[in-house]
């Protein structure tokens, strides 16, 4: 099987995700194991806090949970399509998401209009 450089990046952060989360101590609150999750499995590219550190990631902070419930689902299904997104959403449980979506709406976020 060949794969891109795109696959490879995703991949090798899973497998870092996955060695990270195996030497996690259980997680007390949903919260926190969300919190745990985001740094592993979403950080690199989205930020702990929702705001995209690659070019071309999404902000995430502040966005409608059901939104982000939706984009999840749908790259999962593969209804929506993206290289990265699809390898890391096969790996994400229905309570994954809900964490996920649960954690990046929480993040308040304020607007300033243009003057
Ligand atoms: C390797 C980098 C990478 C990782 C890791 C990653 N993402 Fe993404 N994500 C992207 C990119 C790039 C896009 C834009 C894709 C597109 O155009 O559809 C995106 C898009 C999204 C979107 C859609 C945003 C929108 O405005 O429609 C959501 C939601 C999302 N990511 C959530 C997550 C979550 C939650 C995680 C952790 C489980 C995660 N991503 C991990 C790169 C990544």
């Amino acid at each position: 099987m060949r794969m891109s450089k795109q696959e490879l990046l995703v991949l090798s952060l899973l497998l870092a995700a996955l060695c990270g989360s195996l030497l996690e101590p259980a997680l007390a609150d949903d919260a926190a194991a969300a919190r745990a999750k985001v740094r592993a499995l979403c950080q690199n590219c989205h930020g702990e806090d929702g705001v995209a550190v690659l070019p071309g990631a999404a902000n995430l902070s502040g966005q409608q949970k059901e939104y982000l419930r939706q984009q999840l689902r749908a790259y999962r299904s593969g209804s929506r399509l993206d290289a990265q997104m699809n390898i890391v959403a096969k790996t994400l449980t229905d309570a994954d998401i809900e964490n996920f979506a649960d954690w990046y709406s929480t993040i308040k976020v304020t607007v300033e209009m243009p003057k």
